[in-house]
């Protein structure tokens, strides 16, 4: 691996670009301007792009030899989550450090140290005047908080690609690479109930007033799963059975009962390891994320809040189910109570695993990494990808976070093979879409 690899990720992981709260606008400025720094050493141009948001947008273009040569877009995000409590981390979160193989370090996994050997091979390439396609970079610093500007961006860019890379994900254990062929949608909702001005003596106004918190528990009943995970009727529209070939093609994924024993979880139901990859890659899930009312003394609260999200399974429409969420939570509501809600949503993502590029992807990792990559659907969520998709710009998703990287938790990781795997497949990957019909 060259130095410059792991040097340089060190240097962009030292700025806290936390984009969940916490975080200083500042720093996002400056992770942004150290990856338009990147691609200008290279020769290429990069502009920072700001919509309305504390997070500039970085675009950058690195040009091929060959004009006429495909252009790829690569995707990557600079933002990274709050640290959360310091006392659990080994090593301060935003001082890396390097032992036992990996670099530790808020990010180094989700996402600079994921996405940095995609834009180093880009860069390294175009310096040497090799590149085989034209790159466009696209690098957002809010993707943890919903990439708003990223998606308006793309929207209304008419110049499309003929591809993209987005390295923001996961390999299926610490061999296996993966090609993420679906991202769920999400629904997040914060909310604020207030019943009456002031919390009250519960013992003069006991049993005669409303209690913020129980009406609060009595909204969230309405959405809430049961005992088994199974979600009411309303919010499963639009879902579609994955079809059996895809089906059996799960059993080459890790169980999941072992996977929920690793992280020693208690499992939802009889059934939830089972049906873990159905229920993660195909059905939509609900989980309550926050909520805060009251004290533990003798007082009845006069304020609640509370933030919750509903994963959208592929196909799953953000605005309805927002609509119906709305109208679930609206009609529980006791009368004279009021009910403040806040919303965002992200749609879901689902990629043709027969689809070009996919297939000359999955030879590149192949080849670059020396393993059949496995395609499979994923939990989690990635706002753009389906905008990617809404433009019929075939995504390659993949990265080389392990599962046991703990991303969004303390103690972030990224392995230096990791690292070094990135790179090779970034390389390979761009090699093969020189071959993809230029549009
Ligand atoms: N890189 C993750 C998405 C991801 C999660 C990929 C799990 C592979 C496996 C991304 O940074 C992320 O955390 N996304 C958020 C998006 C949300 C805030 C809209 C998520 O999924 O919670
Ligand atoms: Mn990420
Ligand atoms: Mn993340």
């Amino acid at each position: 691996m060259s130095g410059a690899l792991l040097d340089e990720l060190i240097d962009w992981l030292r700025i806290p670009s936390i984009s969940t709260g916490e975080g200083e606008p500042a720093d996002l400025e400056r992770a942004a301007e150290w990856a338009a720094a990147k691609v200008r050493e290279a020769g290429g141009e990069a502009r920072l792009v700001r919509l309305g948001s504390h997070a500039p947008l970085v675009l950058g273009e690195l040009r091929a030899a060959d004009a006429g040569a495909p252009t790829v877009m690569i995707y990557g995000h600079y933002d990274v989550q709050g640290a959360g409590d310091l006392a659990l981390w080994h090593s301060p979160p935003f001082e890396p450090e390097v032992r036992d193989g990996r670099v530790f370090a808020r990010g180094a996994a989700d996402d600079k140290g994921n996405f940095w050997p995609l834009l180093h091979a880009a860069c390294a390439l175009a310096r040497e005047g090799r590149l085989p396609v034209h790159v466009r970079v696209f690098v957002e610093g809010e993707e943890e908080a919903g990439s708003t500007a990223a998606i308006e961006w793309l929207r209304a860019d008419e110049r499309g690609a003929d591809a993209a890379v987005v390295f923001d994900s996961v390999m299926v254990d610490a061999r296996t690479p993966a090609i993420t062929t679906a991202l769920r949608g999400i629904v997040m909702c914060e909310l604020a109930v207030r019943c009456g001005e002031r919390d009250l003596h519960s013992g003069l106004f006991g049993g005669t007033v409303r209690n913020a918190l129980h009406v609060l528990h009595g909204l969230l009943a309405q959405v809430l799963p049961d005992a088994d995970g199974a979600l009411r009727a309303e919010l499963l529209e639009g879902v579609e059975a994955p079809a059996e070939a895809e089906r059996a093609s799960w059993e080459r994924l890790p169980p999941g009962d072992a996977s929920l024993a690793e992280v020693g979880a208690v499992p939802l139901g009889d059934r939830a390891g089972a049906e873990f990859h159905e229920r993660t890659g195909a059905r939509p899930s609900l989980d309550v994320h926050f909520a805060e009312a009251g004290a533990p003394r003798t007082v009845i609260p006069a304020a609640a809040r509370a933030a919750f999200s509903l994963r959208l399974a592929p196909r799953q429409d953000p605005e309805r189910l927002r609509a119906t969420l709305e109208r679930l939570l609206g009609d529980a509501l006791p009368a004279g109570c009021e009910l403040e809600l806040e919303w965002f949503s992200a749609a879901p993502a689902l990629f043709d695993a027969g689809d070009p590029a996919i297939v000359l992807a999955a030879q590149a990792l192949a080849r670059a990494t020396g393993i059949e990559p496995v395609l499979a659907r994923l939990g989690g969520s990635i706002p753009i990808v389906a905008e990617l998709a809404a433009k019929r710009i075939p995504a390659i998703v993949t990265g080389f976070v392990a599962p046991d990287d703990a991303f969004h938790a303390p103690n972030e990781s990224f392995s230096l093979r990791g690292l070094q795997l990135g790179e090779r497949s970034a390389r390979e990957l761009l090699r093969a879409f020189a071959d993809l019909p230029s549009g």
